[in-house]
């Protein structure tokens, strides 16, 4: 018997109307029935955080982070919990589900932490005529209510990313996670009831995007919508969301450059954990790798060689490296992409084969840009390596992508590094790394079709919040 979870709203799991069944990406057997939201039981969870957020805007910052510092010790408690959940619903590899809770732990600490620092400037009111005798500074108040909306990729901790500083700003959140992995969401219920958040606050109702999720978007007592996903959809949140504070986490296809003269050594291990970390479900996965000419003979060896070496298989297996993809048919898709470049000329290095619901680690090199598996987010584990006669040839291909979240450059060269970061159109640039790099206190986020606002938990609580102008005349 599997078991039924329900919506919670107001401090309550409530029973729904409608009910769906939830598959393990890896076995394809039924995990749980969850409840799924309509427009009106939507509806009830925006009332509560309407009224709630009227609660939580007056509570202390000091209170505030003792209740996200009291979910850090609850989630301390119950990691393995954690980690068994992100691993049977998403797929993702134990190691990797553990690492997950571990950053989620961080985050919510970061997010206790930022709390307490919520700021505002003193103005040089007299800085023009007619600001003498006046005395100004500005303050920031939470917006009311935030919807979220959150990914499969990192159920647990892009939840933390968008609830933490919710709460920490003061206010109140109704968060509907991804349909294929409400299971870890609606843990949270009870760890920040426990932590003694006041009822309301945070609301959790998995649902349908064009049901729950739409309703969040368009209805007007929601003042932010936080979204990770798709740049689909985020476009479609941006002209249906009217005047609400909008964040968009999208999507990518990171790319790595390969200078001449580095070492491989230290290069090859980041390379292949960034291509195929959680099957390339990561939106800053490296699915493009420009090499140096000089090094691409010995770069494609020794990639081929590591990433031979990864274990496929149960998620739920420590040895495991790389599980199933979310859905049968996300297999099906990068299959075709990958049999178009072939036709285009790439040649497949390794994988381009499935087991189940599992992609191999798949190499491909000589991929043109216009092949979907360069120019359009794989998220599946596959990787392009391409040779280039110089950094600067390599930044242009970088570039000439609708996407910029985050890119990579290895040099020795501080000056071709300071350059490549001025040159390079993204978010964030990670020099002698691999793009795949995300602490979570830092700035996240992308250009173009990457996304709009930067989340980490300051930065979100910027997005989170609105600043208002006091001035004393005396
Ligand atoms: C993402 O896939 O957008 C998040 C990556 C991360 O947090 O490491």
């Amino acid at each position: 018997m599997t078991k039924t979870y329900d919506l919670y709203i107001d401090g309550q799991f409530i029973k729904a109307k409608t009910y769906v069944s939830l598959y393990s990406p890896y076995t394809n057997e039924k995990i749980a029935d969850v409840a799924f939201a309509n427009e009106e039981e939507t509806d009830l969870a925006i009332a509560a955080a309407v009224r709630a957020s009227k609660i939580i805007a007056k509570v202390p910052a000091y209170e505030r982070a003792d209740i996200l510092e009291k979910v850090v010790t609850l989630l301390k408690e119950k990691a393995e919990e954690c980690a068994k959940l992100i691993s049977i619903e998403s797929a993702k590899p134990i190691t990797a589900a553990k690492g997950e809770v571990t950053r989620t732990i961080m985050t919510y600490k970061f997010a206790a932490e930022e709390a307490r620092r919520i700021t505002g400037e003193m103005i040089p009111m007299d800085a023009a005529p007619g600001g003498e005798g006046r005395i100004a500074f500005t303050v920031r108040e939470p917006i009311g209510v935030v919807g979220a909306i959150t990914p499969f990729n990192f159920p647990m901790n892009l939840v933390a990313h968008k609830v933490g500083p919710a709460i920490a700003a003061g206010n109140a959140i109704i968060l509907k996670p991804a349909e294929q992995t409400p299971l870890t969401a609606l843990f949270l219920a009870d760890v920040f009831e426990k932590a003694g958040l006041p009822s309301g606050v945070l609301n959790i109702i998995p649902g349908h995007g064009h049901i729950a999720g739409d309703k969040l978007i368009r209805d007007e007592r929601v003042k932010g919508i936080t979204f990770t996903g798709s740049p689909q959809v985020g476009k479609l949140i941006k002209e249906k969301a009217g005047l609400k504070k909008v964040t968009l986490e999208l999507g990518s296809n990171s790319a790595l450059i390969i200078d001449d003269g580095v070492d491989l050594e230290t290069v090859i291990d980041r390379a292949v954990f960034g291509a195929f970390a959680n099957a390339g479900q990561v939106c800053i996965s490296v699915q493009r790798i420009y090499v140096h000419e000089n090094l691409f003979d010995q770069f494609l060896e020794k990639f081929v060689k590591k990433a031979e070496k990864l274990v496929c298989g149960d998620p739920l297996d420590e040895k495991t490296d790389i599980s199933a993809l979310i859905r049968p048919k996300e297999v099906e898709r990068a299959l075709v992409w990958i049999d178009e470049a072939v036709k285009e000329d790439a040649k497949i290095l390794i994988g381009a084969k499935r087991e189940g619901n599992i992609l191999y680690p798949t190499v491909l090199t000589n991929v043109t840009s216009h092949s979907k598996v360069s120019c359009q987010e794989a998220f599946a584990p596959l990787v392009i390596i391409n040779k280039v006669h110089s950094v600067e040839e390599a930044v242009d291909y970088v570039n000439d992508s609708k996407y910029g979240l985050q890119a990579g450059i290895y040099t020795n060269n501080v000056h071709t590094a300071f350059e490549t970061a001025s040159n390079l159109e993204v978010g964030g640039v990670m020099i002698n790394d691999i793009p795949t790099f995300r602490v979570d206190h830092m700035p996240y986020g992308g250009v173009k079709e990457s996304g709009y606002g930067r989340e980490g938990l300051k930065y979100a609580i910027e997005e989170m919040t609105e600043m208002k102008l006091i001035c004393f005349k005396k």
